[in-house]
């Protein structure tokens, strides 16, 4: 057995626990050589020998003596550099760093393929890394992607939906007990989730070449009351990454989406992540677990060092091919609106002549009685429609004088786990 020798660039969340499995020295093939950070002065969670920290990270990736890096420094300009570095010096990398993935990806996946290098990936997507190798296995297969990838968004989501209290309240909450950042912008805009369904993307596609955007919405719209009226729906709300694959064409993108009650993913709760997996013979496997943390992150992390130690086939795209996905004005769904509208008499007559007009059929309208006010929520499910025949329509109810906010309009997901289907 040929031990390789380890360095991790980071010793913050992420890397005290990859630091601390090492130390522990019970995987024999792997040993930890160096340690990179930026303050060599902090105080750390538990003590090193001092001859292990290094603060120049040139000193790991000249080295001959250190096989693998772990980058867990986060950012993308030094990070990259110190990945594109390695590999050029010969080093294998593992790295949690969708960022520097999702910018440099290009950049760092040719280079490792010329050479020969790997690149461990799981620790990018942490709470669905364990189906790295259904991944794997079925690239080609793989038709449908459903996935739960942000484990602050589906906080604040399960939390409002438990409680009843509003996505501001729930996201300071979160705040204050460190479930979220303070800038936790990423997290609830869906560019986090859209990092991790672009690098599944480049596997699941084998390339590296593709779309540096995919259209992307957050939960940031998402009222206590669109949950309260999918709860009567029969549905839960969940921030959802998707890809679908159908007759070569690809969809991909990020959105909240009505789930119905009684599957896998309306049925996660907290910061936890899940991804359901349909392959082309109609199978679906799913998983739910946790999509961040020390010990998650480390046990991908460590998982993927393994890989590297053992010989085996790490899962990275390896071609340039272009990936060209689907017009998202194309695909056809259910949708649930909310409309914030005049209450008086006509209204409904006036909104449901613009989407007769535009082919689209309602399956239910719930109109509720309020106490008297200027406008009153009124909230529609659509029967399958094109999105863009929608959205076209939106346009014109928007602009109606008795239409008094623009409307809110989240995809509704049919089946569940046994026939999840945003798209037919
Ligand atoms: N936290 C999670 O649960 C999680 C989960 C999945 C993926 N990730 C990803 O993992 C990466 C690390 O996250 P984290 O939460 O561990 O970050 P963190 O707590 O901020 O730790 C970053 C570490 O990197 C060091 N560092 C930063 N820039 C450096 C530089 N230029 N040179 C040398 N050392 C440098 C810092 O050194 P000092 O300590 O000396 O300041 C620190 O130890 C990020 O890309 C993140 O997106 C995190």
């Amino acid at each position: 057995m040929k031990i390789k020798r380890v360095a991790v660039a980071g010793f913050g969340n992420v890397g005290k626990g990859v630091i601390e499995v090492l130390l522990q020295g019970q995987i024999p093939e792997l040993k930890l050589e160096k340690i990179v950070v930026k303050h060599p002065n902090k105080v750390r969670p538990f003590t090193v020998e001092p001859n292990l920290i290094v603060t120049d990270f040139s000193q790991v990736v000249q080295d001959p003596n250190i096989d693998i890096v772990v980058e867990v420094m986060g950012g993308t300009k030094d990070a990259a550099s110190l990945i594109l570095s390695a590999l050029r010096n010969g080093k294998d990398i593992a790295t949690a760093n969708k960022a520097v993935i999702t910018q440099h990806g290009n950049e760092i996946f040719s280079l490792a393929t010329d050479l020969g290098r790997t690149i461990g990936l799981r620790g990018t997507f942490v709470g669905c890394n364990a189906l790295i190798h259904d991944l794997s296995l079925s690239r080609k297969s793989i038709h449908k992607i459903y996935a739960i990838l942000n484990g602050t968004c589906n906080y604040i989501l399960s939390h409002m939906a438990r409680t009843g209290i509003s996505f501001e309240q729930v996201l300071r909450e979160a705040q204050e007990k460190g479930y979220a950042e303070a800038d936790a912008s990423d997290d609830i805009d869906g560019v986090d989730t859209a990092r991790k369904i672009q690098i599944l993307l480049g596997i699941i596609s084998n390339t590296y070449n593709i779309p540096p955007e995919i259209p992307c919405e957050g939960i940031r719209n998402v009222t206590m009351q669109d949950i309260q009226y999918a709860k009567e729906l029969g549905y839960a709300i969940k921030l959802l990454g998707i890809i679908e694959r159908e007759d070569g064409s690809i969809t991909v993108f990020v959105r909240p989406a009505l789930i119905p009650h009684g599957t896998l993913l309306a049925s996660v709760e907290d910061a936890n992540n899940a991804i359901e997996l349909e392959n082309d013979l109609g199978v679906v496997s799913g998983l739910v677990a946790p999509g961040a943390g020390t010990y998650p992150t480390t046990v991908a992390i460590i998982n993927d060092l393994l890989d590297i130690a053992h010989g085996a086939a790490l899962m990275m795209p390896t071609s340039n091919t272009p990936v060209v996905l689907n017009d998202i004005g194309n695909i056809r769904g259910r949708y649930y609106l909310r409309l914030t509208v005049k209450d008086q008499p006509g209204v409904l007559a006036q909104i449901t002549r613009i989407l007769g007009d535009h082919d689209i059929s309602l399956a239910s309208v719930i109109q509720k009685e309020w106490a008297p006010a200027e406008a009153v929520p009124l909230v529609m499910t659509t029967h399958q429609v094109k999105e863009r025949e929608l959205r076209a329509a939106l346009e014109k109810m928007d602009q109606l004088e008795v239409v008094k906010a623009k409307t809110m309009v989240i995809n509704i997901l049919e089946g569940g786990s046994q026939q999840p289907a945003l798209i037919r």
